[in-house]
């Protein structure tokens, strides 16, 4: 079993000794929400991490039909890392692996949208999003001064391929992902839908540090006990951090992990295009290296409608 151990993983704002107490904000009408004594701005040391870097150019894309939404919860895992709850128009209908843009206006009013994945349920009553925030980022300084009760806008459709009807039927899912990829694999796994159709689902989450491995508690507890809706599948949960040595039994690079075949000993399973269905989410560079290890081991992607053994979302 590759799981750091619990007691090693302190997550800023989760209760650690030291947590500070703004990195919460929260609302009644969120089942997962935490009271916080107050709404506040953004994590207090972003405004550093962003002064290391110019702001680029945005690149606004205007959708055409977007609904006016509120933020009722935010939790900040890190200063660049932030989960976000927010009112959900009941039009809106996604598929686990989805993603929505959400616009967010600054003081002259004008939004610029990002796509980003929806990371939770389609039967929750709110929309929740596991956000990065770039040094220099358009979208992520105003993410940074967001308060809870602000407004937001959303489109109202939602799009994306990485999604388990894209895939074969098979035995295992593999679930590879870096940093906020991880976004579309929390949908998945807080609908039954997932659980129904397979066997063993093998979740691997990369970051650079272990207080980046957001939802870890959360995961842990499905690998434990999965929920009551799920009559088929186990969940595997293979967090790997990057550059903290010795915070987690697996800390190469997933490409790295697969290729000499350690991940398929920490997951307790075979990689193969026969029983082996694969999602990969996050770092582009990271989806280009599976795209080849992964194709060169048979695996092929879905085409024109054709479902295929393994599907690609890369988010720069
Ligand atoms: C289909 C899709 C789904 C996405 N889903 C998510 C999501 O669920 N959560 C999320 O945080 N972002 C997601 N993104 C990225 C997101 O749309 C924005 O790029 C991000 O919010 C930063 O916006 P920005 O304007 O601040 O910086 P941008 O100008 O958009 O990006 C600047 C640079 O930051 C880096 N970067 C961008 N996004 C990320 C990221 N997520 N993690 C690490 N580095 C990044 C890249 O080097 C990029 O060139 C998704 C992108 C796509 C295409
Ligand atoms: N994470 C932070 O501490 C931090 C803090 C402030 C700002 N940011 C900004 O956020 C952005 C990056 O955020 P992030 O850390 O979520 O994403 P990231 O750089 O994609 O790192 C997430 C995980 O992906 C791994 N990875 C990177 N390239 C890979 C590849 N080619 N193949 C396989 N795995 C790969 C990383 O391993 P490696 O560790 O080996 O790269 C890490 O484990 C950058 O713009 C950065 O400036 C990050």
């Amino acid at each position: 079993m590759t799981n750091i151990a619990a007691a090693s993983i302190v997550l800023p704002g989760v209760g650690g000794p030291g947590a500070p107490s703004r990195s919460l904000q929260a609302c009644a009408a969120c089942p997962t929400a935490e009271p916080a004594p107050s709404a506040s701005a953004g994590h207090p040391r972003y405004a550093e991490a962003i002064a290391s870097k110019p702001a680029t150019e945005g690149t606004p894309h205007k959708p055409a039909k977007t609904t006016r939404e509120m933020l009722r919860w935010s939790r900040w895992w890190t200063s660049t890392l932030v989960s976000l709850r927010i009112t959900r128009d009941a039009r809106l209908r996604f598929t686990p692996g989805h993603y929505a843009r959400l616009g967010i206006a600054d003081d002259t009013g004008s939004p610029i949208f990002r796509p980003l994945s929806i990371a939770s349920a389609p039967g929750d009553p709110c929309l929740e999003f596991l956000c990065t925030l770039i040094p220099g980022g358009e979208f992520s300084a105003r993410l940074a001064e967001i308060r809870v009760g602000d407004s937001l806008e959303v489109e109202r459709a939602s799009f994306g391929f990485l999604t388990i009807d894209a895939l074969s039927p098979g035995n295992d899912l593999w679930l590879l992902t870096t940093g906020s990829g991880l976004a579309p694999c929390m949908s998945m796994l807080r609908d039954p839908g997932v659980w129904n159709a397979f066997d063993r689902i093998v979740l691997v989450h990369s970051v650079r540090h272990a207080e980046e491995l957001a939802y870890a508690a959360e995961l842990r507890r499905l690998a434990q006990e999965p929920p009551d809706a799920a009559r088929r599948a186990s969940l595997r949960y293979l967090p790997v951090v990057t550059r903290d040595p010795g915070a987690s039994a697996l800390s190469q690079r997933i490409p790295a992990l697969l290729d000499d075949g350690r991940l398929c000993l920490a997951a307790g399973a075979t990689l193969d295009p026969e029983h082996s269905r694969v999602l990969v989410c996050g770092n582009p560079a990271m989806t280009r290296e599976l795209r080849g290890l992964l194709g060169s081991r048979g695996f092929r992607t879905p085409r024109r409608g054709v479902p295929g053994q393994a599907a690609f979302e890369k988010y720069w």
